[in-house]
């Protein structure tokens, strides 16, 4: 749906507040101003964490009715922008412009089985031209999930036209989740079930032959790793938490704790390097270096995203010779959990979350976000080039921008 490109600007009396109504819409743009921002303009509001922000609950009926139609017009548009700098990556000059965000694909249906679909993973391998993902039912509500044998493979040598197609590692994974490209070779996470432990599995991007490389730590069964990034000299960081065993039932009882190890596969010393001791995580998930390898990114959902005291938080740390270091909260999110994370290389961070991708500035500011359709929760991101390719639990999409992953 199109608006009129009309900046929009009154002040409303809220009782004793007085605030300045300035959300200016484009026709797929929003841009929210600060004082919209610090003074939501309602009496009497309130927000669920699994919810994004334009579905904001307004709780009295002497609110103006100006507040909820601009919410609803911010569920129609593409792009939200907080700061400028938002324009500056968008590539386009102010919320007037138009910028494209593409729909490439719409997910076939969730099995009746699963309650939802969760795709995860999403990285590109240059060598092929493609992205790879993964794709997960969810459990509920029967509680339990089979492995799926295929994964989601985007051929992106024609640049207008990215097709989709499914293709079968061999031997399969066992519930995959997060990858990297490393030296030729994809590199999943996989949660593992019952029979098979998760670890980390190598993949031939081109043959799709795969290899466990890793499952164990000193034959203690991971609990289920989530995501992986591996640096050029071959040290790989991995988050493990209790997916498997809290949200599928398909994974035996953890005897570790949930933290993020530091695995060295050129000497194969693995090590714990945030979680037991300093207690930071519970159900880590997403994990992102920095395009230029100093630093990483760590997401952690916490019990559940709809639990109100959860996770919620991207920690960053700075990496040294032998592991993490001054861990920071980088950010905390504000609709459901951050779950795939990708930098780029003027130093923003981009998080999977409800409804959409939030963009933060390497100061964790937040200076905009991608949206999803409706209902649609961005789960994870690869960049192609300058396009970044968002996965969500129901299309996949993607959008051109003025930076690079490095
Ligand atoms: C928030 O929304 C979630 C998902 O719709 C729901 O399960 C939960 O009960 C809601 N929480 C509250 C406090 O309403
Ligand atoms: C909002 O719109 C409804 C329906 O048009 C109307 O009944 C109500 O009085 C309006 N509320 C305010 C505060 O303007
Ligand atoms: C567990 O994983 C193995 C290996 O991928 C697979 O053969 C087996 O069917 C899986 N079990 C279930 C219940 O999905
Ligand atoms: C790429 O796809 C477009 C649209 O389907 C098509 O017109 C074009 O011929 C394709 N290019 C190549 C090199 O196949
Ligand atoms: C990359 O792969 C080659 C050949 O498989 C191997 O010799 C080399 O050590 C690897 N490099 C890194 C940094 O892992
Ligand atoms: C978890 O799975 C096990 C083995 O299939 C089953 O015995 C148990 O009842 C399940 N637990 C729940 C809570 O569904
Ligand atoms: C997670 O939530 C469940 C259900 O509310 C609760 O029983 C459990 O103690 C929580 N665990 C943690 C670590 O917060």
């Amino acid at each position: 749906m199109k608006f009129s490109k009309q900046p929009m600007a009154s002040a409303v009396s809220l009782g004793s507040l007085i605030a300045v109504q300035s959300v200016r819409f484009g026709s797929n743009i929003a841009e929210i101003s600060q004082q919209w921002n610090d003074v939501f303009p309602a009496n009497n509001f309130n927000r669920n964490v699994s919810t994004p922000f334009w579905e904001t609950t307004i709780l009295d009926d002497t609110t103006t009715n100006e507040t909820r139609e601009t919410l609803r017009r911010i569920e129609e548009m593409s792009f939200i922008v907080y700061d400028n700098r938002m324009y500056d990556l968008l590539g386009v000059s102010g919320y007037t412009s138009s910028k494209e965000l593409e729909v490439i694909f719409e997910f076939p249906k969730r099995p009746s089985y699963a309650q939802r679909q969760v795709h995860d993973a999403t990285v590109y391998v240059p060598s092929v031209k493609a992205v790879f993902f993964a794709e997960l039912h969810s459990p509920k509500p029967d509680f339990g999930m089979t492995a799926i044998p295929f994964v989601w493979r985007i051929d992106v040598s024609n640049t207008s036209t990215p097709e989709f197609e499914k293709v079968n590692p061999e031997p399969a994974l066992t519930i995959a989740n997060g990858a990297y490209h490393h030296n030729g070779s994809v590199y999943w996470a996989q949660e593992g079930n019952f029979t098979t432990p998760g670890g980390i599995v190598q993949m031939d991007p081109t043959t799709m032959k795969t290899q466990i490389v890793k499952n164990n730590f000193y034959s203690h069964r991971f609990n289920s790793p989530n995501d992986v990034v591996v640096s050029d000299e071959g040290v790989a960081y991995f988050t493990d938490g209790y997916y498997g065993y809290d949200n599928f039932n398909d994974t035996l009882k953890p005897q570790l704790a949930n933290g993020v190890y530091r695995w060295d596969m050129k000497t194969g010393n693995t090590k714990m390097v945030a979680g037991a001791a300093d207690g930071a995580f519970f159900n880590p998930n997403g994990v992102a270096f920095d395009a230029y390898q100093n630093k990483l990114f760590v997401t952690n959902r916490g019990n559940s995203s709809a639990d109100p005291a959860g996770g919620r938080t991207i920690y960053q740390y700075d990496l040294t010779p032998t592991g993490i270091t001054n861990r920071e909260i980088f950010a905390y999110v504000d609709s459901g959990f951050p779950d795939g994370i990708k930098t780029d290389r003027d130093g923003r961070v981009y998080a999977g979350v409800t409804g959409g991708v939030d963009v933060f500035e390497q100061d964790g500011t937040l200076i905009g976000r991608i949206k999803v359709n409706n209902g649609d929760v961005a789960v994870n991101m690869a960049w192609v080039n300058d396009w970044l390719y968002i996965v969500g639990r129901d299309y996949a999409y993607r959008v051109q921008l003025e930076a690079t992953e490095r």
